[in-house]
C-alpha cells in the first residue's frame, strides 16, 4: 500500500501555479518514490491545465468536490465524469468545510458513488469538532460519519480523518489520539483502505504522523501550497 501524500489547495492559487506544480512533478523524477503516491487537488479551473502540465505524471490530479449526478440542469455544478474527462483521478468528498456549509452524510455517500461511477477514487473525509472530542464522542461521531458516508459495497476508496479543530489552526492531534482513531477507523473499513490524517500537517511533524500505525498518508492544506513543503512532507514518508 503506497503512502498517499495529498495536497488540498482549497480556494487558493491561480493559473500560473500550474507551473510550480509541473516543476514539482519533474523534481519527483529524482526522488525515491516507489513507496509514495503524490496528489494535488487544485480548484476546478486549474485541473486540466495541471494535468497537462504535469507531463511526467509523478503527481496525480484530483478535485475537491463533485456533484452526485452525471449531467443535467444544475447550474454551477461539476460532475465526477467531467473531472475524470479533465484528467482527475481522485475527488475529495465530505470535507468538513463543506459539511459545515450543510453537506450531510447522505450527500457525501451520493458523491462517493458518483466518483465510482466515473472511475475516480473518492477521498471521504470525516472528523469530530473540539466540542465533540471534549464530550468524549469523537469515536462515535467518526463512526457514524463513516457508516453514513461510505456507500455500501464501496471498495476502492480512501478515508481522511481530519479533526475539525486541527484544520488550519496549527494544532495537531496527539500521536496517541491519531493512533487510536486510525485503529478505530481500520476496524470499520478493513485492511485495504488507506486512512489519511489531515490537520496542520507540516514538514516538521510529517515524519512522526506518517510513521504512526494505520496512517497511510496525509491530506495537507496550507503546507501543500508551497512545493518545497509538500516535497519535504513526501520525502518524510517511511519506506515500509
Ligand atoms: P491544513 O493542513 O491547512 O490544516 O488543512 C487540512 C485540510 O483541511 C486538508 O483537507
Amino acid at each position: 500500500m503506497k503512502t498517499l501524500i495529498a495536497g488540498n489547495w482549497k480556494m487558493h492559487g491561480q493559473q500560473a501555479w500550474t507551473v510550480k506544480a509541473a516543476g514539482f512533478d519533474r523534481l519527483l523524477e529524482a526522488t525515491d518514490r516507489e513507496h509514495i503516491e503524490v496528489l494535488i487537488c487544485p480548484p476546478y479551473p486549474f485541473i486540466r491545465e495541471m494535468f497537462v502540465a504535469s507531463a511526467a505524471r509523478h503527481i496525480k490530479i484530483g478535485a475537491q468536490n463533485c456533484h452526485a449526478i452525471e449531467k443535467g440542469a444544475h447550474t454551477g455544478e461539476v460532475s465526477a465524469e467531467m473531472l475524470a474527462d479533465c484528467g482527475a483521478e481522485y475527488v475529495i468528498v465530505g470535507h468538513s468545510e463543506r459539511r459545515a456549509a450543510g453537506e450531510r452524510d447522505s450527500d457525501v455517500s451520493a458523491k462517493a458513488s458518483a466518483a465510482f461511477r466515473a472511475g475516480l477514487t473518492p477521498i471521504i473525509c470525516v472528523g469530530e469538532t473540539l466540542e465533540q472530542r471534549e464530550a468524549g464522542n469523537a469515536n462515535n461521531v467518526v463512526e457514524a460519519q463513516i457508516i453514513g458516508s461510505v456507500p455500501d459495497s464501496a471498495e476502492n476508496f480512501v478515508v481522511a480523518y481530519e479533526p475539525v479543530w486541527a484544520i488550519g489552526t496549527g494544532k495537531v492531534a496527539e500521536i496517541s489520539d491519531i493512533k487510536s482513531m486510525h485503529a478505530h477507523i481500520r476496524g470499520l473499513v478493513g485492511d485495504n483502505v488507506r486512512i489519511l490524517y489531515g490537520g496542520s500537517v507540516k514538514p516538521g511533524n510529517a515524519a512522526a504522523i506518517l510513521g504512526t500505525e494505520n496512517v497511510n498518508g496525509a491530506l495537507i492544506g496550507g503546507a501543500s501550497l508551497n512545493m518545497a513543503d509538500l516535497s519535504a512532507i513526501a520525502r518524510s514518508a517511511p519506506k515500509n
